[in-house]
């Protein structure tokens, strides 16, 4: 089977050619050059970026894959969750592609195709497993039962999502944008130890998230201090997100006896987050499945192959699929 996917739920064009379960390109074309001076995504422009360079990414998949239009089976497009007129560039193209081409369009949750990356990764990982997905606008703990598609949302952020907690900081300490990688580079010029920041809902039996009163702390330091060293700040806050967010996932474990752990989506992107996982699943023996980092950020692979998945089964969508922004599990 041969799927062509498509996504631009937000700052990223991207399409890939799957052949069953195996890459045979992942174009992804980033706007963050685009949407740095704004310090954020600005709607608009993402979507009008999208409709300007979608087809020379199309072709460009294409070309690397090897592949001729006519040889596709299936069109996959990303519906939500994310920005609506991005969605709806991405999705008005694969319904152009499924009228010209007779072919079936699956329409995938966005959110369900971080966690195919581990799947891409980690071919022979089944269910049951453990995903925490930690993304620009997500920070959702998964708990996959028996079927890779149907999750259980054991605990989501009550406010900001994990990478908007870097994003902001970054802004905070002017850094730059995207804030993840920025923070995680000043990380390593400073000491992780020297402010002690909060780690919120860190209680048993509390699966939910919450990032909002550490950006305030970071922000009051700011304000008191006179003179401050931002690395050693971005380095300490760092440090608080990775404490929580691995605490989380091992607690959900631990809760559930579930012993194959996932960590997918922009943030696990973060080397320092990866190795601490890594370390304490280890010490805990739990299985961790990372998938790398060009996976973690949007693509369209992922869409790709939870499509594969979804079309298995019947899933197919219809041509008056529409942009659903806050789709959820
Ligand atoms: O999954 P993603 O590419 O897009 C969304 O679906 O949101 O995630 C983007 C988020 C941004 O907030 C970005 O700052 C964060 O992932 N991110 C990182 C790193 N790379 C990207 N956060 C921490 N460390 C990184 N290395
Ligand atoms: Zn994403």
């Amino acid at each position: 089977m041969k799927v062509l996917a498509i996504e631009t739920s937000c700052d990223e064009t991207s399409v890939a050619v799957l052949q069953d379960e195996e890459i045979l390109s992942n174009v992804v074309m980033s706007q963050v050059q685009i949407h740095e001076p704004f310090g954020g995504v600005v709607p608009e422009i993402a979507a009008r970026h999208h409709l300007k360079n979608l087809p020379q990414i199309f072709n460009m998949a294409l070309e690397e894959a090897k592949v001729e239009l006519k040889e596709i089976d299936i069109v996959a497009v990303t519906h939500g969750p994310g920005l609506i007129g991005a969605l709806m560039v991405g999705i008005s193209f694969a319904k152009g592609l499924c009228l010209a081409l007779g072919k079936p369009i699956v329409g995938v949750n966005h959110l369900l195709g971080h966690t195919y990356a581990a799947k891409l990764s980690f071919p022979h990982l089944n269910p049951p497993y453990l995903a925490l997905l930690v993304s620009g606008g997500h920070t959702e703990l998964l708990l996959f039962k028996n079927d890779p598609i149907e999750a259980e949302v054991l605990g989501r952020t009550v406010d900001d999502a994990a990478g908007e907690a870097f994003d902001k900081v970054a802004r905070l300490l002017q850094l730059g944008y995207p804030g993840g990688p920025a923070i995680e580079r000043a990380s390593k010029f400073g000491d992780p130890n020297r402010f002690r920041f909060p780690r919120a809902m860190i209680e048993k039996g509390n699966l939910n998230f919450s990032f909002s009163g550490l950006k305030t702390a970071v922000l009051y330091l700011l304000r008191n201090e006179e003179k401050f060293n931002s690395f050693d700040i971005a380095a300490s806050f760092q440090e608080a997100v990775i404490d929580i967010l691995v605490w989380k996932l091992i607690h959900a474990a631990e809760l559930t006896h579930v012993k194959k752990l996932l960590l997918v989506g922009g943030v696990a992107a973060n080397e320092r987050l990866r190795q601490k996982l890594k370390e304490e699943c280890s010490r805990k023996s739990f299985e961790i499945y990372i998938p790398p980092a060009s996976l973690c950020v949007d693509n369209a692979a992922m869409i790709a192959r939870a499509a594969i998945d979804l079309a298995k089964i019947g899933k197919f969508s219809d041509l008056s699929l529409n942009a659903v922004p806050d789709l959820s599990f």
